[in-house]
């Protein structure tokens, strides 16, 4: 272990650990913009600027590795005038219109330039990106509010892997982009929204949050996400009971702040009108058990086939003790009547690992076959 302070506390960290992990795991916030904890340091917006005894300049601690005997500082005077300079160069082509801007409370260079008093550039303010690409369902890309911090990029291509967007251009004609400037739908593009999610601004932001409230107008609920057995943590935005939008929970073990497209955008099922929210049993079976009046007819074709009005025609809605006697009963009968091997389960990703566990025992052991399937593969 190697031994430094910061900010005159002394600390033991593992070797290769940089200053600013080292800061944030014992609760020191250093400011960054392009720093993310999942992804590589390029080091570029320098808010993270430390200065370091025997240094003779400060040193953005993104970067620096921890060393033994080091003491860095990470506030000064110098700092902060450091820091407010570089906001100061940030906010001369931001629009700064965080009155009606959507990601207003999470945004990080909000917060910085609130902690650091900077309420307008100094410079000759110059909007130099003013592209607003609405090119695909799940998130919008406005570049105005874009600080080329670079998080997005290197999310796709570190942990994705799909590399389908790129710092393209120098100077104030540098954006973000697919190749040539492309919809994302002609990228190499996942939809993932990994990218929206990294995003310390509003350059990017999902369409289904769009308008609908800012971040203290939003209650979070966090959950596991039901597509696959992966069970990645996933926290919902609502507001008034609605989702607005889904993200990884921060530091979420499993799958750190990342998601599938399934998982970040696949959500509306949960309160469709068309979701099944009590079970169903067949009506023949109802009218046979005497739990309908109305006598029906099994069709030819499957009664599962959909069509406006076919569940409500075909089905009847059971409390959970009737169902469940309604499938016990026809199961022993079968088996009775068939053997085991009558009979197949198929158990489903949306339970837990150990529903699924007893659900294979109950398929072996309790009816006796191993005809068993599982379907882990959406
Ligand atoms: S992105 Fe951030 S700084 Fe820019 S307008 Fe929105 S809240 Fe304000
Ligand atoms: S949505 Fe995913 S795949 Fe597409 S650009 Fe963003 S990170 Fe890359
Ligand atoms: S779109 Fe967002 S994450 Fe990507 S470079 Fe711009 S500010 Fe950074
Ligand atoms: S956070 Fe260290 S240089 Fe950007």
């Amino acid at each position: 272990m190697i031994e430094l302070t910061i900010d005159g506390r002394a600390f033991h960290v593992p070797p290769g650990v940089s200053v600013m992990d080292a800061a944030r795991a014992n609760g020191i916030d250093i400011p960054h913009l392009c720093y993310h904890p999942e992804l590589s340091t390029p080091g570029g917006c320098r808010l993270c600027l430390v200065e370091v005894e025997g240094r003779a300049d400060p040193v953005p601690s993104c970067q620096l590795p921890c060393a033994e005997g080091m003491a860095v500082r990470t506030q000064s005077e110098q700092l902060s005038a450091m820091r407010r300079e570089i906001i100061d160069l940030f906010v001369s082509d931001h629009p700064l219109d965080c009155v009606i801007c959507d990601k207003a409370g999470a945004c990080l260079l909000q917060k910085y330039a609130y902690e650091y008093g900077v309420s307008e550039t100094s410079y000759d303010k110059h909007i130099a990106r003013s592209l607003y690409q609405d090119d695909n369902p799940f998130f919008v890309r406005d570049h105005q509010y874009c600080i080329l911090c670079g998080r997005c990029v290197r999310v796709c291509e570190e942990v994705v892997g799909a590399s389908a967007i790129e710092i393209v251009g120098r100077g104030f004609d540098s954006h973000v982009a697919t190749p040539f400037d492309g919809p994302m739908i002609d990228s190499s593009c996942v939809f993932c929204g990994s990218c929206v999610q990294v995003c310390p601004t509003a350059a990017l932001m999902p369409r289904s949050r769009l308008g609908q409230g800012r971040e203290w107008d939003l209650e979070r609920v966090e959950t596991i996400c039901g597509y696959c057995g992966v069970g990645c943590q996933i926290e919902y935005a609502l507001r008034d009971g609605r989702i607005l939008y889904a993200q990884s929970t921060p530091g979420a073990p499993v799958n750190g702040e990342f998601l599938c497209s399934k998982g970040r955008y696949g959500w509306d099922f949960a309160t469709h009108p068309d979701r099944l929210a009590r079970p169903l049993i067949r009506r023949d079976v109802a009218y046979r058990l005497g739990l309908t009046d109305e006598p029906w007819e099994l069709p030819d074709e499957s009664p599962l086939d959909t069509g406006e009005g076919v569940i409500e025609e075909r089905f009847v809605p059971v409390d959970w003790d009737t169902a469940l006697h309604v499938a016990a009963d026809g199961l022993a009968r079968t088996v009775q009547a068939h053997g085991p091997d009558a009979v197949m389960g198929l158990s489903s990703a949306r339970c837990t690992n150990e529903e699924n566990y007893l659900f294979q025992k109950f398929m072996r052991a309790g009816i006796g076959t191993n005809n068993l399937d599982h379907c882990a593969r959406l």
